[in-house]
């Protein structure tokens, strides 16, 4: 049994203190409820204050991205052992505003994932085709290239210990949601991924959340799906009642 798992990506919105004010809202709304596991990824310098709010709920505090090494030259940057030292623990990795904007790329997100484990943060992982990329039919092509990219190196008690999020680019921040039947498809299609780089008995174990306008409206027929554990929920999860309905999908 995989237990469903919500996170919410704040992206680059909220300043310290409306990061804080909406953490203490979710807290209130869903802080002690244990049928799903929660969690927010607030934008870097705005995290260590939420997660001193969320002290003491059963909420998770993570962040939207980091850099594979552990220290160093590298201006601008931040490393998983720092983000952990400010109360992360946990980390989305290889977002498709980070490949598409930043220049993230499956090598990247390979040597990401490794970091994020080496500093025991919890690593959800993006994968996902464009609009043009599932016109032109290459969906399974280019979500084999991601998952098989990210977890390259990583060895099955690692990757026990990772969740995927299904993100098709185009249902991004559009409205446009992938109908229940479409996200179960990849999602499906993922844990063969899984069950080939590794066994079944992990491709069954592993979640896959699904992420793209999910909304309080429509995350109750995609969490119906069999390979559907979760949701990464970007624009819904800015405000308490949209987040914490979502959380609470199954009323
Ligand atoms: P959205 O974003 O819910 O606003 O579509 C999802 C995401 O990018 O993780």
């Amino acid at each position: 049994m995989r237990k469903p798992f919500m996170a919410g990506n704040w992206k680059m919105n909220l300043s310290v203190e409306e990061g804080v004010s909406l953490a203490l809202g979710i807290k209130d709304a869903v802080g002690d409820y244990d049928a799903v596991d929660v969690a927010v990824a607030p934008v870097s310098v705005v995290l260590p204050a939420v997660a001193q709010a969320l002290k003491g709920s059963r909420i998770i505090v993570g962040a939207q991205n980091i850099h594979w090494e552990q220290k160093g030259a590298f201006t601008g940057e931040v490393s998983a052992e720092i983000l952990a030292s400010a109360g992360a623990s946990m980390v989305i990795i290889g977002h498709s505003e980070r490949r598409q904007f930043f220049g993230e790329t499956n090598e990247t997100v390979q040597k990401k994932l490794l970091a994020a484990h080496r500093a025991g943060l919890h690593p959800i992982v993006c994968v996902g085709e464009q609009l043009s990329e599932r016109e032109s039919g290459r969906t399974q092509a280019v979500v084999r290239g991601h998952v098989q990219g990210a977890f390259a190196a990583v060895d099955r008690a690692l990757a026990l210990k990772t969740t995927v999020a299904y993100e098709p680019v185009w249902a991004i921040g559009t409205g446009v949601t992938a109908t229940p039947d479409q996200a179960q498809e990849v999602h499906a299609f993922i844990r063969t991924l899984l069950a080939d780089l590794y066994d079944d008995d992990l491709a069954q174990t592993v979640r896959i959340q699904y992420g793209g306008s999910v909304k309080p409206d429509n995350v109750k027929g995609l969490m119906q799906q069999p390979d559907i554990d979760g949701a990464l929920v970007g624009g819904a999860s800015l405000k308490v009642d949209s987040f914490a309905a979502i959380v609470k999908f199954n009323g």
